[in-house]
């Protein structure tokens, strides 16, 4: 009888746990981006890129202006992939071929931001 309730209070215990685990879960903010492979471009280059390239690549920081780029896009591509020696690191491990696509047509659609 002892045994059984030890058992039991185990049982609660671990039952316990997993319940707070799934609340937990439950109470994280909804990810933004969908599950259809999308991803948020803007607040990707901001993270990733906006140390070098300013103001989400309107402006010249560490790196130049993206904005109105007179490149073409398999320059920027390759750019973006491989990156250059001693002044840009390469993406090509980090992102899908798609989501550097996406990014050049970030970078395309770029205007001044407003106000
Ligand atoms: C450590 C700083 C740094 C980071 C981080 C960085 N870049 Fe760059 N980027 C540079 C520099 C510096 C250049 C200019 C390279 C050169 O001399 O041609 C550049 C050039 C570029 C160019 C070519 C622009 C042109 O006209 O020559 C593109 C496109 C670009 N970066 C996109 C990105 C994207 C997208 C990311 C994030 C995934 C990123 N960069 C992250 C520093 C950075």
């Amino acid at each position: 009888m002892k045994l059984h309730l030890k058992n039991i209070a185990l049982l609660s215990a671990v039952l316990g746990a997993s319940l707070a685990c799934a609340g937990s879960v439950r109470t994280q903010p909804a990810s933004p981006a969908p599950d259809n492979g999308t991803f948020d471009v803007e607040q990707l280059f901001a993270g990733t890129c906006g140390f070098c390239h300013s103001s989400g690549g309107r402006a010249a920081g560490k790196g130049p202006q993206l904005m109105n780029s007179p490149r073409d896009d398999d320059f920027l591509r390759d750019r973006i992939k491989n990156g250059k020696e001693g002044a840009m690191p390469g993406f090509a491990g980090a992102f899908t071929d798609e989501q550097i696509d996406q990014m050049v047509k970030y970078i395309r659609a770029l205007k001044p931001r407003e106000g």
